[in-house]
């Protein structure tokens, strides 16, 4: 089963987000998230809701060897055409068709709240990472999640943080974009990354390094984005 919209989306995402990224991707969370990456040796990664490849083709040149994969069919697809050596599979995150202990590095960059089972996806993520080894996590805060109604007009005088202690899900459309969202608080999170077990390595709200001054005036004023990597204890 795949979150609800992105197939019918798929186009319009490619469109939107294309090979520079959008402003959020471009501008405040590429940079911190290589960052990242480069502070440790990694020879392998699973980029766990790819989307149509970028951030596995971004890691590549740093000597990676990636797999990408996602559910929805179109975007699988525009990966393997953009980057045909490439290793791109449709796949979902609550099932990880690989063995356990075989990734140097996992990825989710901005997937998890489009996964609907968050525990047993953080748990399949947990297993295909070899000990030693670091889950990357770019994720949108739960203050931005709890009232989304991207693009659409919030109702005058609703209130935007309205349920944020409990987890829901809604659709969330902008320009010819409909995808399906799951709100978590913080909470919610933290716990499924501990009860994986996994060690807090890294967190921080990343800031623009910059792109339009009026929509880094506005990041700064509420940024939506945290930035956490996690690390498999040794056995
Ligand atoms: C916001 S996009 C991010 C794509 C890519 N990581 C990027 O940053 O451009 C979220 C992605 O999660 C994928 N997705 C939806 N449900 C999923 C699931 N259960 N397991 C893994 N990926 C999923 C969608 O198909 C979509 O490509």
């Amino acid at each position: 089963m795949v979150s609800s919209g992105w197939n019918e989306s798929a186009a319009a995402w490619i469109v939107e987000v294309g090979d520079l990224g959008d402003f959020g991707r471009r501008f405040v969370l590429d940079q911190p998230m290589l960052e990242r990456v480069r502070l440790r040796a990694h020879a392998s990664a699973l980029d766990v809701g790819c989307g149509e490849g970028r951030f596995c083709r971004m890691l590549q040149p740093l000597g990676i060897r990636t797999v990408g994969i996602d559910p929805t069919e179109a975007l699988v697809a525009r990966a393997i055409a953009l980057d045909p050596m490439g290793d791109y599979r449709v796949g979902m995150a609550e099932r990880l068709d690989f063995e356990e202990q075989c990734f140097d590095l996992v990825v989710s960059y901005l997937s998890l709240i489009d996964i609907a089972q968050l525990g047993t996806a953080l748990t399949e993520m947990a297993r295909v990472l070899r000990p030693g080894g670091s889950l990357l996590v770019a994720n949108l805060t739960g203050f931005t999640t709890a009232g989304m109604v991207f693009g659409g007009r919030r109702p005058r005088g609703a209130d935007k943080h309205a349920g944020y202690l409990d987890e829901h899900s809604s659709q969330v459309s902008w320009g010819d974009i409909s995808i399906r969202n799951w709100h978590r608080p913080l909470e919610t999170y933290m716990k499924g990354f501990l009860d994986a077990g996994l060690h807090l390595r890294h967190f921080s709200e990343p800031r623009p390094q910059g792109g339009p001054p009026e929509k880094v005036r506005r990041y700064l004023k509420a940024p939506y984005f945290v930035i956490m990597e996690w690390t498999k204890p040794d056995a």
